[in-house]
């Protein structure tokens, strides 16, 4: 018999994959870790040409320096994202009241979180099938966050809670110049993973298919 706890279907880890924003200290093994950069490296890529790096912080003067980065740039997310909250009847302001919360605690904890996950990208090595479409381009992303996923659920298999998290590309320069990626290569997320200090991951609330899903024709009802 094994000791290893026993891991979650894949259907049980995609349905609990929640932001786990408050993590413990304790160091994160190895092999552990290994297994969740294995997982990341599964990710289905445009051309098979893997144009992503991670990142492992787990030096202490490295994790400081990207919570300095990130702490700043939460704050005024959080402030601009809770003035517009404000007015809801309290019953429908607490949800967000406490995802601020876990997110202040998150910004303000950064440092101490056991490993920080920066996945970086490089455009040039993708085929950007919409690049030159008159809006956003979203199709270079499908060859980096699988790998983000991928490595977010091995975390819930690992008992590793995660939170997938952007603010730091408002100020990629930083970031690029701390960790000392070269040019020609974008930071896409930061995700601190660590061991949970409550219950880790859990609920989600997600709009189900028949909200999401068409059938055959956009706006058609699925079912
Ligand atoms: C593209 C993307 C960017 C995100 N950026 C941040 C972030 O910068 N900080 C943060 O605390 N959470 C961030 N999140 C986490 C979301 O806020 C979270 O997944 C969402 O609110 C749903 O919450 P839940 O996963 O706990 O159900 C991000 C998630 C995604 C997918």
């Amino acid at each position: 018999m094994s000791d290893a706890p026993a891991q979650p279907g894949l259907y049980d880890a995609m349905s609990t994959l929640r932001a786990v924003r408050k993590l413990r200290p304790d160091p994160i093994p190895d092999d552990v870790l290994e297994r969740v950069l294995q997982a990341a490296c599964w990710a289905p890529t445009g051309g098979n040409t893997q144009p992503w790096r991670v990142i492992v912080a787990t030096d202490p003067d490295v994790k400081q320096g990207l919570a300095d980065i990130y702490a700043p740039e939460w704050a005024k997310y959080v402030g601009g994202f809770m003035k517009m909250m404000e007015g809801l009847p309290p019953e429908q302001l607490a949800p967000w009241e406490r995802v601020a919360a876990a997110g202040d605690y998150l910004a303000d904890h950064l440092h101490e979180a056991p490993a920080i996950l920066v996945f970086c990208a490089n455009p040039k090595m993708m085929a950007i099938t919409d690049a030159k479409l008159d809006r956003v381009s979203v199709v270079g992303g499908g060859s980096i966050y699988p790998a983000v996923q991928n490595a977010m659920l091995a975390c819930v298999a690992e008992g590793l809670g995660c939170t997938l998290t952007t603010l730091h590309c408002l100020r990629e320069d930083e970031v690029k110049t701390l960790l000392g990626i070269p040019d020609g290569w974008a930071t896409a997320a930061l995700v601190p993973i660590g061991y949970p200090v409550g219950n880790g991951h859990g609920p989600i609330t997600r709009q189900p298919p028949a909200q999401l899903a068409y059938r055959n024709t956009f706006g058609t009802a699925w079912s």
